[in-house]
This record gives structure tokens, sequence and C-alpha cells, in this order.
């Protein structure tokens, strides 16, 4: 009964206060109220567009059958996904990770299955932010036609840890391999494309970057570095040819997610990396310039997280931080019993 007579006398009020507004100010509320409504609108069709109709660029602008795609972390998960699915388009690779055994299996594989296919491979850890890796890799790609880089390497936490008990080792790891050797790679591979005036860059980001991610702090903090330092190098690069472009993603079912199981928000490295590769630069819904989501589920949910709590609001975090939490805490519980057993 309190509650309303209490939302009576609200409505009252609001009738009382529009009716006290001039009808210019009426007809400015409307427009700006219509305005608002069209934008979300547009952006709704970009986004349905985008996930279902629209095709990115094509990768015949970077290159003919036989340029050279560059592609990081190339020896499994995504990387090796980006490797398959560009030989597949006629590019010779150049691939790097950490192990040379992993890198030679793909290397054959690959060569057996294209025939006229080229490879060359360069095991380095780029934890170790080792100097002379750069160098071996600027030596290997002299004289090549490279025309796509595929700055994929990446590490996250083992499981999310809060951050005062993240290790020294994992920290510098997460920010070396992923900050420092994504600029590092591409101070080496980007003048090769802009001396050919023409060229693509593509950099994994993910959502961490996007959301803030309590317990998985250094990693959600490497990832959104790359979104400025790859947003302001677009810019910097567009003049010169080169496509500059951050590639967002929620989890997909690779040893770093721990995900085995595919699910609609959830895709294989396959779908993703398909996706990504034909999706190039489809933006148009982000908060970034040169930033695409290529699986559609993924986008579909940012979208909605974007118009309504917003990607880095209160909420989100702490839904995030919640999230993160009951990971870890399964996480640990299937520690405990796997040392049981032994
Ligand atoms: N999977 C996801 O759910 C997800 C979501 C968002 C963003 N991403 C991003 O996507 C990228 C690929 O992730 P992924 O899931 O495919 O990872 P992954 O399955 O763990 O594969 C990582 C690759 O990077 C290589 N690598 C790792 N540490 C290295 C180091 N220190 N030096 C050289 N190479 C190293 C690995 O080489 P070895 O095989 O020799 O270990 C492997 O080839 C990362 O940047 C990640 O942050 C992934």
């Amino acid at each position: 009964m309190a509650f309303n007579f209490t939302v009576q006398r609200s409505m009252d009020k609001a009738i009382e206060l529009w009716s006290s507004i001039p009808q210019a100010g009426h007809w400015a509320l409307a427009g700006v109220g219509a305005l608002f409504v069209a934008r979300k609108a547009l952006s709704f069709l970009q986004l349905l567009l985008n996930c279902f109709i629209l095709s990115g660029t094509n990768l015949r602008k970077y290159g003919k059958k036989g340029t050279w795609a560059v592609v990081t972390g190339a020896s499994d998960g995504l990387g090796k996904e980006f490797a398959s699915q560009l030989a597949a388009k006629g590019f010779n690779l150049v691939l790097v990770s950490r192990t040379q055994s992993k890198l030679d299996t793909l290397a054959r594989e690959l060569t057996l299955r294209w025939s006229g296919l080229q490879t060359k491979t360069l095991a380095m850890d780029y934890s170790q932010d080792n100097d002379a890796d750069y160098e071996r890799l600027a030596q290997l790609l002299s004289g090549l036609d490279v025309g796509i880089l595929i700055n994929n390497v990446g590490q996250s936490h083992s499981i999310p840890v809060p951050f005062l008990e993240t290790s020294r080792d994992e920290l510098q790891n997460i920010v070396t391999i992923n900050c420092l050797g994504t600029l590092k790679t591409t101070q080496v591979v980007a003048p090769i494309l802009t001396k050919r005036k023409r060229g693509l860059i593509l950099t994994m980001g993910s959502f961490a970057g996007a959301m803030p991610t309590p317990y998985l702090a250094t990693y959600s903090g490497s990832k959104a570095f790359l979104q400025h330092w790859s947003t302001s190098l677009a810019s910097e690069l567009q003049p010169q040819g080169v496509d500059v472009h951050l590639v967002l993603s929620y989890l997909v079912t690779t040893a770093m997610s721990k995900v085995r199981r595919t699910s609609l928000l959830i895709p294989g490295p396959k779908q993703f990396v398909r996706s990504a590769l034909g999706k190039i630069g489809l933006g148009g819904t982000e908060n970034f310039p040169n930033t695409y989501t290529p699986w559609w589920s993924h986008d579909a949910f940012k979208w909605v997280v974007e118009n309504t709590v917003g990607t880095t609001s209160a909420v989100t975090v702490w839904f995030n931080k919640r999230m993160h939490v009951d990971i870890r805490n399964r996480a640990l519980r299937k520690a405990a019993r796997e040392a049981k057993k032994q």
C-alpha cells in the first residue's frame, strides 16, 4: 500500500516536471532520445552484418601465392591454426615458437599437405628477451617477400591468482612475452611491410584486455597494453599501406584456456581462426578503431555487455572477479585431489 502510494507520488511529480518544461524542450528531449535509440539500432545492425553477412578484407590484398607470413606462437593452439589456414591459402610460412621439435613436426605436416609450400622455422623463447633471437629472426626474413605478421604468442597465468601472490617469474614472463615480444617482433617485421607498401599485422588481444579481470591482473594489463599499442600503430602505419588490427577473443578451446569442449560461446581454434582470417577489419561496434571480434557469439556477448553494464564498469569487474575466484577454487581443489592420489 505504502509502496503504491510512493510510486503514484513519483509519477505525479514526473508529470508535473514534464508539464513545466516548455514545448521546445519537449522536442529537444525527444530528439536526444531518438538519436540515442537510432545509434543503438545502427550499432545492433552493424553487429548483425559483421556476425552473419559481411566478409573482411581479402588476404590477397597482402600478397600473392608464395608471399610469406610470419606466425609467432605457431606450434600450438591458435598459432598452429593460423599457420595451417594461411598455408591453405597459398602463403609460405615463417613459424616462430619455443619448441623446435613441435615446429619441425608442423612444418613437415604442412609441406606434405600443400605442394609447393615453403616453410622456415625459428625456435626462440620469448621470455628470455634475447636480442640475438631477434637478430636471428631478421636474418631469416632477409630477402623474403613478407606480407603478413600474426603476433599470436602469449602467456597467461597458470591459474587465476591474486596479484600479490603472483610469482615474480610468472608476471615477468607474461609482460616480457605478451608485450616486449610482440613489440620487438613487430620492429623486425614491419619495416619489410612498409617497404613493400602493403601488409597486414594481426595481434591477438583478449577480452581480459577489454574488461579488467581480477585474479588475471597481469595478463589483463598486458592485453590492455596491446590494445592501445596496436591502435596507435595502426594509425602510424596506415599511410604506409600496412593494415594493423587487434583481434579480440573470449575463450577458445586451447591448452591456454584449459577448456576442452566447444560450446555456443567457446569455439575451437579452427572455427575461431577461420573467422579471424575471414573478417579482417570488421569493426564498427568496437570501442577502439582497428579492432575486431571475429567469433560471432563473442561479438554478440561483448555488444550486450557494452550496451548494458559497460565493459569497464564496477559491475563487470565484480562479475569477472567472482568468476575467476570460482575458477581458482576449482583449480586448487583439483590440484589437491591429484596430490592426494600420488
Ligand atoms: N585460448 C584462449 O581462450 C584465448 C583467449 C583470448 C586470447 N588468447 C590469445 O591467443 C594467443 C594464443 O593463445 P593459445 O590459446 O593458442 O595458446 P597456447 O595453446 O598455449 O599456445 C601458445 C603458443 O605460444 C608458444 N609459446 C608460449 N610461450 C612461449 C615462449 N616463451 N616463447 C616462444 N613461444 C612460446 C607455444 O609454444 P610451445 O608449443 O613450444 O609451448 C605455443 O605455440 C595468445 O596471445 C593468447 O593470449 C587466447
